[in-house]
């Protein structure tokens, strides 16, 4: 029996085959919902804390999203420059006053391990939005959904990560998720930004197939689904760094066509230039729809957390 009830979500590590498949499965029902009746209240009296500390467009605004289609209400801010964090105050004195007004809390923040904090001072739940180069969770259990919703079963399916794998916090939390799965990853990046080691090594001693390499046209060719990540400009300490590494790879309309045209093409967005805009019209271009389901997810995630599904 699944009970999700009061249960932080800080990474993708912390969540059993169970309790990822109800979240997918409360998800889907929110969706066929949503499809017949914009709104319900089974939230209705609730209030989510969006404690954004770092700029984001579709997390934040999808758990707004989710809260308010729930028929519940949501308080927060979108930087730290708006708030008395301005003027010294501490992460946990912070979180132990949203505590004081909110029955949930979604956060980002650009510190890896400040959800871990923040959970460990609140009493209310705590959803991880992204913590610096760490994890993002609930991007995770989206892409998740969008995989299902877009191939059906994905148990035998190559899935290849492609780009900033040292620095990107939702393939960090999806390869907890998808090891559950029984797909083949395939890893491609530049060497300077392979997956950490010990991530790699991890999922191969739990018997994940886990192939790495840098050549994504080869890799392109036996994907069914490719996931292309952002190089993450904000995590480099070496503007020089940064710059001979941001064209590292950029998926063409052209690439598409000749190596896989039946490919998944997902992508957390936002994207800068690795996705070219003319591969947006492809029907495997999944990357809006999945940045869609943000919201199904985070309905399922608050309600099951709430208590109230
Ligand atoms: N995918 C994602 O985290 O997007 P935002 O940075 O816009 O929230």
């Amino acid at each position: 029996m699944v009970n999700l009830k009061g249960k932080d979500i800080l990474d993708g590590g912390s969540l059993s085959r169970e309790e990822i498949d109800c979240i997918m499965d409360v998800a889907g029902q929110f969706r066929a919902h949503l499809e017949k009746q914009r709104s319900l209240d089974l939230l209705k009296g609730n209030v989510l804390a969006a404690l954004f500390f770092e700029p984001s467009t579709r997390t934040r605004l999808s758990f707004e999203t989710a809260m308010h289609r729930l028929g519940g209400s949501v308080i927060g801010f979108s930087s730290a420059e708006s708030t008395s964090v301005s003027k010294g105050e501490t992460l946990v004195d912070t979180i132990r006053t949203v505590d004081q007004y909110a029955d949930i809390i979604a956060m980002r923040h650009p510190t890896i391990g400040a959800a871990r904090v923040a959970a460990d001072a609140a009493k209310a739940p705590v959803l991880n939005g992204g913590d610096g180069a760490g994890q993002h969770p609930t991007q995770a259990l989206l892409d998740l959904f969008t995989m299902q919703t877009e191939l059906g079963s994905l148990e035998g399916k190559t899935l290849v990560l492609c780009g900033d794998l040292k620095n990107g916090r939702t393939v960090h939390s999806g390869v907890e998720i998808y090891k559950h799965f029984k797909m083949r990853l395939v890893f491609v990046a530049p060497d300077a930004l392979r997956m950490p080691v010990e991530i790699t090594e991890r999922l191969r001693g739990l018997g994940v197939t886990v192939e790495e390499t840098s050549d994504l046209a080869a890799a392109l060719k036996v994907a069914d689904v490719l996931y292309m990540t952002r190089i993450q400009k904000e995590r480099f300490a070496d503007p020089a760094e940064y710059e001979r590494l941001k064209n590292s790879y950029i998926l063409s309309r052209e690439l598409v066509d000749c190596s896989n045209p039946r490919v998944t093409v997902m992508h957390p967005l936002p994207r800068v230039n690795e996705i070219e805009t003319a591969v947006d019209d492809l029907s495997g271009a999944a990357y809006f729809r999945q940045a869609g389901n943000g919201v199904y997810v985070r309905m399922a995630l608050m309600a099951l957390i709430l208590g109230k599904a």
